[in-house]
């Protein structure tokens, strides 16, 4: 079956046509972040109006890449939520006109369902049943995952979002929009053992998370250090070096209590935050240390993109899921209300 996949949760347009024998036939991506740079964050309106600019020229793009002309889709998955209802609504009711247009089924994805599902597109994917770390901009959370729609979730935080802390640790050292990828470069030239930082909430049981006290802890150090103009780029590497470290060791402690306490030998990384280098490095060491295998999407499925809601959605419309004929969109969506859509699937040759 050949799908045409639709992102449009938040500032990233994303397309992809993938095809259940074949794979992955072609997928475009247009990120806004130029359009919100001058703002220090996604602002919605404009979010929205450039979705509907950017998404049929996309699709197009799409098209001609993989050779396959309109009347080849035979089907249309789009992200339906959790997002921002405005872009969100762009991507449901072109996702659903295309497909009334066309005569084919429409399905509506879950944008958590995506990432999780993303490191399926490569070429050694993981086998279910499997724990899966989920940190994106808007979520962070621990889940046990039995099938495709069979999640539990076995800890989440309790304030910001690991990329929320990236974000806003970058704001508050001054440097721009989008925080996570800078942020990362400037740790790298840092040194993290400078300041200590807090590991929040692993000298308890349990597999939560909570970020807000890093941001508060990266705000105080720079409060108290910074004055002199030719420090200030030091004292920045340093602070960012020490969070990012925290936040690193905070997920290696949860990931492995989450592989003990599930007894699962298999990690799936996904999400934005999945992108950092260092963070991937040290969930390698420590699956290579204490005997879980750790799979992650290629760096470009990390952050939000077509291909993973083009999986997705293929993946329940070959068990027969589909969309009645309205246009369904929701800012909030729990994962865990998703059901498995049936037995039968495809996985590409
Ligand atoms: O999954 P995603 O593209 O969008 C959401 O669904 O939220 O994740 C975006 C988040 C942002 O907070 C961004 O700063 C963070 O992922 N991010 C990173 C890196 N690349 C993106 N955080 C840390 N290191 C990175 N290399
Ligand atoms: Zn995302």
């Amino acid at each position: 079956m050949r799908v045409l996949g639709i992102e449009t949760s938040c500032d990233e347009t994303g397309v992809a046509l993938y095809d259940s024998v074949a794979g992955l036939l072609a997928h475009r991506l247009y990120s806004q972040v130029e359009l919100h740079a001058e703002y220090g964050g996604v602002v919605p309106e404009i979010a929205s109006r450039d979705h509907v600019r950017k998404l049929l020229p996309l699709i197009d793009g799409c098209l001609d890449e993989a050779r396959i002309s309109r009347d080849q889709v035979e089907g249309v998955a789009y992200t339906a939520g959790p997002g921002l209802i405005g872009a969100l609504l762009v991507g449901a009711s072109v996702g659903r006109a295309i497909a009334l247009a066309l005569g084919c089924p429409a399905v509506a994805v879950h944008h958590m369902e995506g990432h999780l599902l993303a490191p399926m597109l490569e070429p050694e994917p993981p086998e279910f049943p499997f724990v899966a770390l989920l940190v994106s901009g808007g979520h962070s959370m621990l889940v046990e995952v039995q099938a495709i729609g069979a999640y539990r979730v076995l800890g989440e935080t309790l304030d910001d979002a690991a990329g929320e802390a990236f974000d806003k640790t970058a704001k508050l050292l001054g440097l721009g929009y989008p925080g996570g990828p800078a942020v990362a470069r400037l740790a790298d030239t840092g040194n993290a053992d400078r300041f200590r930082f807090p590991r929040p909430m692993t000298d308890r049981p349990g597999l939560e998370f909570s970020f807000s006290g890093l941001k508060t802890h990266t705000r105080n150090l720079w409060l108290e250090h910074s004055g002199s103009p030719s420090e200030d780029d030091e004292l920045r590497a340093d602070i960012a070096a020490g969070f990012q470290q925290a936040v690193i060791d905070t997920m290696v402690i949860k990931c492995r209590r989450a592989m003990q306490e599930s007894g699962s030998g298999q990690l799936v990384v996904a999400g934005g935050v999945g992108a950092n280098r260092g963070l991937r490095g040290a969930l390698r060491q420590a699956g290579e240390k204490y005997g879980f295998k750790v799979s992650y999407p290629r760096l470009e499925f990390c952050t939000d993109n077509g291909a993973m809601i083009a999986f997705a959605g293929c993946q329940r419309l070959l068990a027969g899921a589909h969309e009645d004929l309205v246009i369904s969109a929701r800012a909030r969506w729990s994962l865990e209300t998703l059901q498995p859509p049936g037995p039968a699937m495809e996985t590409p040759s």
